[in-house]
C-alpha cells in the first residue's frame, strides 16, 4: 500500500512530541537488542522508519542493515548514520538483491498493518531467503482484529505518563483525530491478523513460528512473533 509509504515520507505527526519519538525509538532499539544473539550478528531492520536509536543496535551487533521504502526517510537515515561503519542503508529493492542466507536476525516492527496480505507474503519470501539456517525473524507490533483503537489510545497515554509526555499525548490524540493518519486509517484501513492466522501465514511462508510472550514496543495489546527455518 504505497499510500502508507507516502504518508511516512511526509512531515507526519505520528509522534506527539520529540520526546515521544525519541523514547519510542529507544524502546524499540532496546527490544531489538534483546533478540541479537551475538556481537557477530548481521541484523536487518525491515522498514525501520527513522530508527533514531539504531546506533545502539549497531553497537550490539557486527552489521546493521536499515531498510526503508520511503525515499525521504532513507535520505535522512543516510545523512544521520553515514559516519557509522556498522550501519548500511538499503531500499527494499536492494534488500531483495542481498545474498541468500546472509542475515542472523530480521526485525519487521509495526509494518505488517500497512501492507496488503500479498505484500506481506512477498516480504516473508524475501526474508526467508535472506535468513541464515539458524537465523531468527521477529515480526512485531501486529494488530489483532478484535482490539480496537481505544487500546491504542490507552497504550499511548500510559506510555506518555511513564515517560513524561502525557500532556503532549493528550494533545496529540486530538490532532491525530483530525489528521491525515486518521483519514488514511479510516479510508484504507490497517491489516489485522488473529494469532492463529498469522502463525498459519508464517508457516505457509516456510517458517516455524510462535508468538512471543511480550510485544516489541509500548503496546501490550499487539503481538510479536518469532520465526525461523524449520529444523529437521
Ligand atoms: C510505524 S512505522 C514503523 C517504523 C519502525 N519499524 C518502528 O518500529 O518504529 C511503519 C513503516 O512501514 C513502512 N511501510 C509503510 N507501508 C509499507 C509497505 N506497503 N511496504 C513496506 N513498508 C511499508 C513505512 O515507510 C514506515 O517506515
Amino acid at each position: 500500500m504505497d499510500e502508507w509509504i507516502d504518508y511516512y515520507d511526509s512531515t507526519h505527526t505520528i509522534y506527539v512530541s520529540k520526546l515521544h519519538r525519541d523514547v519510542h525509538f529507544q524502546v524499540i532499539a532496546r527490544d531489538i537488542i534483546a533478540y541479537v544473539s551475538s556481537p557477530d550478528a548481521i541484523v536487518l531492520d525491515y522498514a525501520c522508519g527513522e530508527a533514531l536509536s539504531a546506533g545502539q543496535v549497531a553497537d550490539a551487533c557486527a552489521k546493521l542493515y536499515l531498510a526503508e521504502p520511503a525515499p525521504g526517510v532513507r535520505g535522512r537515515l543516510i545523512a544521520r548514520f553515514a559516519p557509522n561503519a556498522r550501519i548500511r542503508i538499503r531500499s527494499l529493492d536492494e534488500v531483495r538483491q542481498m545474498a541468500e542466507g546472509s542475515v542472523d536476525l530480521v526485525v519487521m516492527n509495526s509494518v505488517a498493518q500497512y501492507m496488503t496480505a500479498e505484500e506481506l507474503d512477498a516480504a516473508f519470501a524475501v526474508i526467508r531467503r535472506l535468513l541464515k539456517p539458524c537465523g531468527r525473524f521477529v515480526l512485531g507490533d501486529v494488530l489483532q482484529p478484535e482490539v480496537g483503537m481505544a487500546r491504542d489510545v490507552i497504550a499511548l497515554l500510559r506510555f506518555g505518563a511513564r515517560h513524561g509526555f502525557l500532556r503532549d499525548a493528550l494533545l496529540g490524540l486530538i490532532s491525530t483525530a483530525l489528521s491525515d493518519y486518521r483519514q488514511l486509517r479510516t479510508r484504507i484501513g490497517l491489516q489485522r491478523y488473529r494469532e492463529e492466522e498469522m502463525l498459519k501465514k508464517l508457516t505457509a511462508a516456510g517458517f516455524k513460528a510462535s508468538r512471543a510472550p511480550r510485544n516489541i514496543g509500548h503496546n501490550p495489546w499487539r503481538m510479536t512473533f518469532v520465526a525461523h527455518h524449520p529444523h529437521p
